[in-house]
């Protein structure tokens, strides 16, 4: 199947009389006749459900669905999506180690490993990904590589399958988060990842009505995952597993969508009053990495920096400020206070993220209408 049919298909099984959208389970914990029963099921020796921080049969038909899209053995999900990239990055560096990471990464995800992994003893190398000479060498005795597919805020596509081949040759773990672009536009594994993680609350679930998150790999670095997010409880909650696997249903006609509109502002913009500088995945062409479209990721420089900004959001018809993405409607963030809000200003320069840097999740209305909008709302500067 290709990937737009197994988006629809992926992680059920149907048989005769069985209901076509899966049932919703609830239950916290399943009962027993038979102690023998339980502790076969308890032990995964038998299938079957016990206790719902351990397995939920929602959760269950997600992670199958996300791991079947990504091309992996198996897949955890979790609460959130930090949650499933601490779950990677323990399964894959479980001791103390070199962490090195992309510079331009979710902010969030900086944050994470300066407050959580550092004081735990683990040492943090962020470097330019675009610089390989840099990459080769803080690869050297590092214990995990982490990249972002399309960078959060300003679209940048790293090499994966450089990245991978060098992590790979070096023995060295590799996580992709792979939230902005999506099994249908980017599948890391095959450019040489280990694992994938997912902000299921983006574009996987695609309605703004969720928290979640995705981890996939091979079947025994899974399972290492699964343990700790069942004893640690981070596990993802049946309902919001089942909105996840609904929205996943569209994925391929929003992703369509997101990447046609996102790619027609993108363009636009360059001649819209006050805007310095466009930064769009594939706007000056196209990417090997992404060769099916980029999705509806861009952001923009505003001359005039946060009073422009603030003066452009109350104009704003169609368009609303939300610190989030990958919903269907048109959404704008500002980084210095949202994604990148844990970083110092002189941090955020260095990264190219200044007070005028608008984030775009550019949704799947009409075009012409985003467009409009953006040009009204920018047309007095
Ligand atoms: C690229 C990226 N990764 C991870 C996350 C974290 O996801 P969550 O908010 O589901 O924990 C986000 C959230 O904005 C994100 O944009």
């Amino acid at each position: 199947m290709k990937p737009a049919s197994r988006a629809v298909h992926a992680g059920r099984e149907l048989s005769a009389r069985s209901p076509l959208a899966p049932d919703l389970s609830q239950a916290s914990v399943h009962v027993y006749t038979d102690l023998d029963d339980y502790d076969a099921v308890a032990r995964g020796e038998r299938p079957g459900y016990y206790y719902g921080r351990n397995s939920n049969a929602n959760r269950e038909m997600l992670e199958r669905a996300i791991a079947e899209l990504e091309g992996a053995e198996a897949g955890v999900a979790t609460a959130s999506g930090m949650a499933a990239l601490h779950g990677a990055i323990l399964a894959l560096a479980p001791k103390p180690a070199t962490i090195v990471a992309t510079r331009e990464l979710y902010g969030g995800t900086a944050a994470m490993l300066r407050q959580d992994f550092e004081p735990a003893g683990y040492e943090v190398n962020f470097v330019d990904l675009g610089d390989l000479d840099a990459v080769r060498r803080a690869l050297q005795g590092a214990g995990l590589l982490i990249a972002e597919t399309i960078t959060n805020p300003l679209c940048g596509v790293p090499d994966l399958e450089k990245l991978g081949r060098m992590a790979r040759e070096r023995g060295v773990p590799f996580v992709v988060d792979n939230t902005f672009a999506t099994p249908l536009l980017c599948r890391p594994l095959e450019l040489g990842a280990t694992a994938v993680m997912h902000s299921a609350t983006k574009y996987l679930g695609g309605h703004s009505d969720l928290v979640a998150g995705v981890i996939v790999g091979d079947a025994q670095t899974m399972s290492v995952a699964r343990a700790r997010s069942a004893r640690t409880g981070t596990t993802l909650g049946p309902f919001d597993a089942w909105l996840a696997l609904r929205g996943l249903r569209t994925l391929d006609v929003r992703m369509r969508r997101h990447s046609d509109n996102s790619l027609a502002l993108a363009r636009a913009m360059r001649a819209m009053p006050g805007v310095a500088r466009v930064y769009h995945p594939i706007v000056d062409g196209p990417n090997r990495i992404l060769p099916d479209g980029s999705g509806g990721m861009m952001a923009f420089d505003l001359d005039g920096g946060r009073d422009a900004v603030q003066r452009m959001m109350t104009r704003f018809k169609l368009v609303t400020f939300a610190a989030s993405l990958g919903g269907v409607e048109t959404t704008i963030s500002y980084p210095e206070i949202t994604s990148h809000r844990s970083m110092s200003a002189e941090e955020r320069a260095a990264l190219g993220v200044g007070p005028g840097t608008v984030r775009v999740s550019v949704g799947i209305e009409e075009a012409a209408d985003i467009v409009a909008d953006f040009s009204q709302a920018l047309s007095h500067e």
